[in-house]
């Protein structure tokens, strides 16, 4: 069976997708904050890279893991969500097969544990009486003075 990579037509195929994507993502509202200071020439090559050593073409991804690129960058399930909707659209404006494109979509959805940041545990302050006490929804309450 040939890789995603090669049944997508290879690099350059990859390459109409990927810039096709980022103009769809930097034409919504929501991402485009995120790219506005962004070398968009380097990060286009960088993913190119990555979606080719990812769908089983050759391993040539020269960028650093996924956590550490996108570390502190506060995205969120949602970003998620709608960066992988506008993959979708351009793999299927590309004439990518729907069979393919959830392929690719499964290969690409356990990334979110290393790109989302984790939801904030809900914390706060309470009194009762003269004592001062914190809760955490993560740790429980914790008494305090
Ligand atoms: C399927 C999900 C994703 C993949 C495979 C992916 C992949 C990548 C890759 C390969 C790079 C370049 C790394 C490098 O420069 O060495 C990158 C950078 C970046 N990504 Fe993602 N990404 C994903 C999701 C997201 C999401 C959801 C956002 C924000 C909404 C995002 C925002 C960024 C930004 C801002 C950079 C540039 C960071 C910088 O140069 O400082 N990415 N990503």
């Amino acid at each position: 069976m040939p890789s995603i990579y090669d049944r997508i037509g290879g690099t350059p195929a990859i390459t109409a997708v990927v810039d096709d994507f980022y103009r769809r993502v930097c034409a919504d509202a929501d991402l485009a904050g995120f790219f506005a200071r962004v070398d968009l020439d380097r990060l286009k090559a960088r993913q190119v890279e990555y979606f080719s050593t990812v769908l089983g073409g050759p391993a040539v991804y020269t960028g650093a893991s996924m956590r550490q690129v996108h570390r502190g960058l506060g995205i969120s399930r949602r970003h998620f969500d709608r960066v992988v909707r506008h993959l979708v659209a351009a793999l299927t404006v590309a004439e990518v097969p729907g069979e393919l494109v959830d392929e690719i979509v499964a290969a690409l959805a356990p990334l979110a544990r290393d790109i989302v940041v984790p939801r904030a545990p809900r914390s706060g302050l309470g009194r009762s009486g003269s004592r001062i006490w914190v809760w955490s929804s993560t740790f429980g309450a914790t008494a305090g003075r």
